[in-house]
């Protein structure tokens, strides 16, 4: 008789943004005449670079002539791309990454969910809390974590790595010792950087335990201050315990379009074997790889046209964040983020909970924002306000905000 994976019902119902998602429905059914602004979901909103669009279009026409059809993609990834990444994302910034160490693929979402399949079932993961849920709902589904508190919002066997104000939403280095540390840095949602000798400290420190770091650099074309590591594989060492999580949705607007990567260093071995194989023989196995005309359109983000026009795009958001940022200062909010990342994390005011002040701004103001406890528990009294909306609306919203007094 089929049985279901049990793991998948150990975890608890509702998904943080479809239930922001439905309660913004109820409300404009409720109130059609008002005009509600959605700072809520980290998607982008710009279109793709023009450089962008249009090595798409040469690539459909490559398509459609025999000559230079092309059917599966190689299982790592188009050389072109490979060798664009190693070059534009490394080279230039003194890291030595060789192209048989990059693994295209269709998200980081989707690689940070998958990654755990090349570790031990008995794998102890360590997470920052608050947390981006898919690190560890895809432990929870390959049975990797206990049960579910619903009281403390935690696992058991699970350590938890709390980011709060008081630590800077910088982690400290846990108690217990993990196997697996999952760091994102520009982080999602507190907006916060690790400066190159805290993220130093950690492959210091995972080094020593033979851990293995996975390093979401996501947010990594939002860094604008210069002792923010863009990589870790900036920091030395990093090539025996670290593995980093790469995407093109939120430097190029890709969240539609599909399109990432992951690097495995060939020094990372964990009993003398290599990682970087298991992974080659995941992805060979169950990824059939990134359409041709993606990884073209990939590859233009790194011309000349295509870096010029990336960087305005980042400009442009870095600009909402700046106005949320300042706005919601002066108004008397405490506010951090917003400088190395597209995320502004505030404190609820008035000791509101997270899901409190959600309903408040929604009805007073018309302003979506999510609340910070959906992250985790430590992300209680915070609430996430994202740089991704039009400039007017951006402007608008934190008008609004000002109007609560
Ligand atoms: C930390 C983090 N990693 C990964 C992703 C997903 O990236 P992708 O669009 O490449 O799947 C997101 C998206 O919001 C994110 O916040």
């Amino acid at each position: 008789m089929a049985k279901v994976n049990e793991n998948f019902l150990k975890l608890p119902g509702s998904y943080l943004f479809s239930t922001v998602g439905k309660k913004v429905r109820e409300y404009e059914n409720a109130n059609p005449e008002k005009e509600v602004i959605r700072l809520g979901i980290g998607d982008v909103t710009l279109p793709l670079p023009q450089a962008v669009i249009k090595a798409m279009h040469k690539a459909v026409d490559e398509m459609a002539v025999q000559e230079t059809f092309r059917g599966y993609a190689p299982d790592l990834g188009y050389e072109f791309l490979r060798s664009a990444i190693a070059e534009h994302d490394f080279k230039k910034r003194g890291v030595d990454i060789a192209e048989d160490e990059i693994f295209i693929s269709d998200g980081a979402k989707s690689d940070s969910a998958n990654i755990q399949e090349i570790f031990a079932a008995d794998s102890k993961i360590a997470v920052c809390d608050p947390v981006y849920p898919v690190y560890v709902d895809s432990n929870v589904m390959s049975g990797r974590t206990g049960e579910y508190n619903p009281n403390t919002g935690r696992w058991s066997n699970v350590i938890y790595m709390p980011c709060t104000a008081e630590n800077n939403f910088a982690p400290e280095l846990p108690a217990e010792t993990p196997d697996l540390i999952y760091l994102c840095f520009p982080n999602n949602p507190t907006g916060s950087a690790l400066t190159r000798q805290q993220l130093q400290r950690w492959v210091d420190y995972a080094n020593e335990k033979k851990a293995v770091i996975i390093f979401d650099a996501a947010y990594e074309a939002y860094i604008s201050e210069p002792e923010i590591p863009h990589s870790i594989f900036e920091c030395a060492d990093a090539r025996t315990c670290a593995i980093e999580l790469r995407s093109f949705s939120k430097n190029a607007g890709f969240t539609g379009t599909r399109l990432a990567y992951t690097v495995v260093p060939k020094e990372l071995l964990l009993d003398g074997t290599m990682l970087n194989s298991l992974w080659a023989r995941r992805h060979g196995t169950k990824f059939n790889g990134a359409p041709y005309i993606i990884q073209r359109a990939g590859e233009a983000v790194y011309s000349e046209e295509g870096q010029q026009q990336v960087k305005e795009m980042v400009g442009y958001y870095m600009e909402n964040a700046k106005i949320i940022y300042n706005g919601l200062k002066s108004l008397g909010y405490t506010v951090s983020g917003g400088v190395n990342s597209p995320y502004i994390w505030l404190k609820t005011p008035q000791s509101m909970t997270s899901w409190e002040f959600f309903d408040y701004l929604l009805e007073k103001a018309n302003v979506v924002g999510t609340p910070g406890s959906g992250f985790g528990p430590s992300g209680e009294g915070y609430f996430r306000l994202t740089a991704f909306g039009s400039k007017e609306n951006t402007v608008k919203a934190v008008e609004r905000i000002r109007k609560l007094g």
